[in-house]
């Protein structure tokens, strides 16, 4: 089959279908405009392709996920985030000399321009870190203006180098603890926690544990094909906005509850759930009942209607972690609890509700000692690569066109304006 029939408005119209390389299938509905009167209409997207994609596999039913072809719990157990990252943007894993190359680059471009630390006094002391993080991106297109659309490939590398920077910075800034600058003979990894948690007054040694872990959660976050934060970074590019200003609205997007700022709000309800006597079956209820709108944080998935295969790694990673560092969480038995009571609960079976990657990773970066305002912030870290990679396909693909969706107008109808003294 290589076309679609529409019959409309008495006329039939062969729509072409495109096929992808895992056989998932499209109807083609450019043509649809310019032939009839009509739109598609699909509110919040879920039967809408907005592009077409080399980067990541998604098969919801399955629970699989792909980059590059790469199954995710392969690259999980043996790749580096330096390596995923380089795949994401190159479309191949590098081999030694590039990833050399690539590791330097990345490693000589981590610091900010000195004028840029001076917006850190600025903030409020309770500043949330993810305002502080799409703020002081946007604010990179202020320091590179003249090369802002010139030199891409430069500003990609810029971009991967220095946000760790900041984000590491938003997060000194909310202590109150002076800044700690990158240091370059360490890895990403590793730099990035020598800048959270390195204090001048003392000597710090990284934990081999703590970066194992952040690798995992940072490539387990890597890309996601068309999420709504990566929606937005295309969006924002297809204007031919630049790179810096694009990633910024990403970070904005990915801020919300419903996306990255899930995993914030697990650890709160966690929490609350402790503080109420571990009652699961109190908000297991509660999110079932259509008059409350309490959600059950880190449960769902527009996509996957399966299992999440991010989340799978993650329950297994939580529980190695913490023995591992000889933390008992009570969240984490929590956290376990509340997926079996859920698990085996009508309404979640019936609507495919299972836990995402947002329900174990909080537990995660809590063992880490990152604090719960950090969590959004720590998942746009490990988004960028995808952002990026994403970006660079839009504004590389062979019809580069604004996103530009249409509306189906449900108000007045024309009328004649009435003036003030008669209305
Ligand atoms: N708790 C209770 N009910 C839920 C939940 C939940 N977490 N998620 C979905 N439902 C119900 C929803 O009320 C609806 O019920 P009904 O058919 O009776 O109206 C049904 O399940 C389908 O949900 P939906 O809202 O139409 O699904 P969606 O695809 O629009 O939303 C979602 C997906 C992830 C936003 C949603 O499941 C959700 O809000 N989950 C909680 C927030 C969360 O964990 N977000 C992180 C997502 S994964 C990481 C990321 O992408 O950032």
């Amino acid at each position: 089959m290589d076309k679609a029939q529409l019959i409309i408005d008495g006329k039939t119209l062969d729509l072409p279908i495109i096929t992808g390389s895992e056989n998932e299938k499209g109807i083609d509905v450019t043509q649809l405009r310019p032939t009839t009167n009509f739109i598609t209409y699909d509110p919040s997207y879920g039967n809408t392709g907005s592009c077409i994609s080399d980067i990541t596999y998604i098969n919801g039913e399955e629970g699989i996920l792909r980059y590059r072809g790469y199954p995710i719990e392969q690259l999980a157990d043996n790749s580096s985030f330096v390596e995923v990252i380089y795949l994401l943007l190159y479309g191949e894993l590098p081999n030694k000399e590039e990833y050399d190359q690539f590791n330097k680059d990345l490693t000589y471009h981590t610091l900010i321009h000195e004028d840029m630390k001076r917006f850190f006094d600025g903030y409020p002391m309770n500043a949330h870190p993810m305002g502080v993080l799409a703020s002081t991106v946007a604010a990179l297109s202020t320091f590179y203006p003249a090369r802002v659309d010139g030199d891409i490939e430069l500003n990609i590398i810029r971009i991967l180098a220095k946000v760790k920077t900041l984000a590491a910075f938003a997060y000194k800034k909310s202590i109150g603890q002076p800044l700690i600058y990158p240091k370059n003979d360490l890895g990403y990894e590793e730099n990035f926690l020598h800048m959270m948690f390195a204090v001048p007054s003392e000597e710090f040694t990284i934990d081999p544990v703590m970066a194992e872990a952040l690798r995992l959660l940072l490539i387990l976050h890597a890309d996601h094909e068309q999420n709504c934060s990566t929606s937005t970074v295309r969006m924002v590019g297809s204007s031919r906005a630049n790179l810096f200003i694009s990633i910024a609205a990403g970070i904005g997007a990915l801020w919300g509850a419903l996306h990255g700022g899930a995993n914030q709000r697990v650890i709160e309800m966690l929490r609350m759930i402790h503080s109420d006597g571990d009652n699961y079956q109190k908000y297991i209820d509660l999110a079932k009942d259509k008059n409350s709108n309490f959600k059950l944080m880190g449960f769902g998935h527009r996509v996957y209607k399966n299992f999440d295969p991010r989340a799978k790694i993650l329950k297994r990673s939580a529980d190695t972690l913490l023995n591992k560092m000889g933390i008992n969480d009570p969240l984490l038995n929590i956290a376990q609890e509340l997926e079996k009571v859920a698990l085996k609960d009508e309404f979640f079976v019936a609507r495919n509700l299972y836990p995402n990657v947002d329900f174990y990773s909080g537990i995660i970066y809590r063992a880490l000692g990152i604090p719960t305002k950090m969590f959004t912030v720590m998942f746009a870290l490990g988004r960028l690569p995808g952002w990026i990679a994403q970006w660079k396909e839009m504004r590389n693909a062979e019809v580069p066109r604004i996103y530009r969706p249409r509306q189906i107008y449900t108000g007045a109808t024309k009328r004649d304006f009435i003036p003030m003294k008669k209305r």
